[in-house]
C-alpha cells in the first residue's frame, strides 16, 4: 500500500460522475479527511472470510455455463479474493439491509450475457441473505427478460437481454443494426435502479456478427469502424437517458468493459493463451495489457451526458482476474469472456450497493 493512502471508510461518495470517476473521501483513524479515493482502482487480496454471499451449489439463479463449483472447477482461490481499492474499504454487501433500503424499488440489468452475469450474482445474493423469504421468478418478453421479486419487500431486479441497446432489425436486405434508433425502451421505464451495458457485440466478426448492415439515418452502410458503430450508438442511448429519465426518481448507472482473457501475453505470459489452468489474480494494481478501444468512447460519451450516469468502472478489476472465468469448467464449452458464479461479478454487486449507499 502507497503511504498516501491511509485506509478509511467510505463518508461521501461525490456525484462526480459526470467526469466519470466514482469518488469516495476518506477519513483516516484521526478522522482526518485524505484525498479521495477511486473504488475502481485497487488490487486483488486474498481474504479467508471470503466466499461470503451464497453456496453456488444452492443458488436456483445461475446459468448452468456459470456454475464453475457445480461444473467441477477443483480450485478455489478464485472465491477468496476482496477487491481492495486503494485509500478506502469496500463495505461489505449486506442483502438485508439492502432489501430494506431499496424496499418497494424495481432494479433492471439491460445488457448482453455480462448483465446477466451480474443480475444472477444479484439475485443469489439477496436470495440467500433472505432465505425463508418468498420469491417470484418471471420469464417474459420471449425469454428477454427475466424478472426475480420479492415480495415481502416489493423489490424486483430483473434482466432486460439487449446486447446493442439500439435497434437490430431483420428487413428484406438483411439484419440491419440501426445506430441511431432506440424502440425498445418500453420496459426500461419506471424502473428506479437501471444499470446498462453494451460492448462485446460490437466487436464480433465473421460468424459471430450478428448484423450485415449498420444504419444511420436513410444510409446503409455494410462496414464501418466499429468503435465509431459503437460510439454513434451509446450517443443515441445517451440521448434518451437524457431526454427521458428523472435523476430524482431513476438512478442509472453504466457497467464498464468486462475484460476477456485469451491472450497470456497480456499478463506476461506470453505463452499461456487462454484462460486454462489459471488459479490466481494478476497481483498488484496495475496490468500489463492494452485498454479497450471501447473504454475512451463509454468515458466521452458519458461526459457528455446532462444527467448523471454513474459508471461501474470494472475495467482494471476484471482484467486483474484472469482466474475467474469459468474457462473449461463452462459446461462443455471454454468460456474466457463470462465469470463463475460465485465469483467476480459479487464484486461489481458490492461495488453497486457502495454506490447506491453513497450517491
Ligand atoms: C410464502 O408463501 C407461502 C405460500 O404462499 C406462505 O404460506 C408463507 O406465509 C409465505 N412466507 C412469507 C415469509 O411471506
Ligand atoms: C418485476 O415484477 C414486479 C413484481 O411483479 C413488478 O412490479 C415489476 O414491474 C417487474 N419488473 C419489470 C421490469 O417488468
Ligand atoms: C463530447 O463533447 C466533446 C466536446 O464538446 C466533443 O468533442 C466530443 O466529440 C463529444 N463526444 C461524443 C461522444 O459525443
Amino acid at each position: 500500500m502507497g503511504t498516501h493512502a491511509s485506509r478509511c471508510k467510505i463518508v461521501v461518495l461525490l456525484v462526480t460522475f459526470l467526469s466519470n470517476q466514482s469518488n469516495v473521501e476518506c477519513e483516516d483513524e484521526q478522522g482526518t479527511r485524505s484525498e479521495s479515493c477511486d473504488l475502481f482502482k485497487g488490487s486483488w487480496v486474498l481474504d479467508d472470510s471470503y466466499p461470503l454471499y451464497y453456496d453456488a451449489l444452492s443458488c436456483p439463479f445461475i446459468d448452468p455455463g456459470l456454475n464453475c463449483q457445480k461444473n467441477g472447477r477443483p480450485d478455489s482461490m478464485y472465491l477468496e479474493y476482496r477487491w481492495n481499492p486503494i485509500g478506502c474499504e469496500l463495505p461489505r454487501f449486506d442483502g438485508q439491509n439492502f432489501l430494506q433500503k431499496f424496499r418497494g424499488q424495481k432494479i433492471m440489468f439491460v445488457g448482453d450475457s455480462l448483465s446477466n452475469n451480474q443480475w444472477q450474482s444479484l439475485a443469489c445474493m439477496l436470495h440467500f441473505a433472505v432465505p425463508s423469504s418468498n420469491y417470484t421468478l418471471v420469464r417474459s418478453g420471449g425469454g428477454a427478460l427475466l424478472n426475480l421479486s420479492f415480495p415481502e419487500y416489493g423489490l424486483s431486479t430483473a434482466f432486460l437481454k439487449n446486447g446493442f441497446l439500439v435497434d437490430l432489425v431483420v428487413e428484406e436486405v438483411g439484419r440491419v443494426l440501426k445506430l441511431d434508433s432506440l424502440s425498445r425502451t418500453q420496459h426500461w421505464k419506471g424502473v428506479d435502479i437501471l444499470i446498462f451495458n453494451s460492448y462485446h457485440w460490437w466487436i464480433h466478426t465473421g460468424r459471430l456478427q450478428t448484423w450485415d448492415y449498420f444504419q444511420v439515418g436513410e444510409n446503409l452502410i455494410k462496414d464501418m469502424d466499429r468503435m465509431e458503430a459503437y460510439r454513434i450508438a451509446l450517443t443515441t442511448w445517451a440521448k434518451w437517458i437524457d431526454s427521458n429519465i428523472d435523476p430524482g426518481k431513476t438512478k442509472v448507472f453504466f457497467q464498464g468493459i468486462s475484460a476477456v482473457h485469451n491472450h497470456g501475453s497480456e499478463w506476461n505470459e506470453p505463452a499461456v493463451q487462454d484462460c486454462r489452468g489459471q488459479t490466481k489474480a494478476v497481483e498488484g494494481a496495475d496490468y500489463p495489457g492494452q485498454h479497450y478501444p471501447g473504454e475512451a468512447v463509454v468515458k466521452d460519451v458519458l461526459g457528455n451526458m446532462t444527467k448523471p450516469v454513474y459508471l461501474l468502472d470494472i475495467t482494471l478489476l476484471t482484467q486483474l482476474r484472469k482466474d475467474g472465468h469459468p474457462s473449461n469448467y463452462a459446461n462443455g464449452a471454454l468460456d474466457c469472456s463470462h465469470w463463475c458464479l460465485a465469483g467476480v461479478p459479487d464484486t461489481w454487486n458490492e461495488l453497486l450497493y457502495a454506490m447506491l449507499l453513497e450517491s
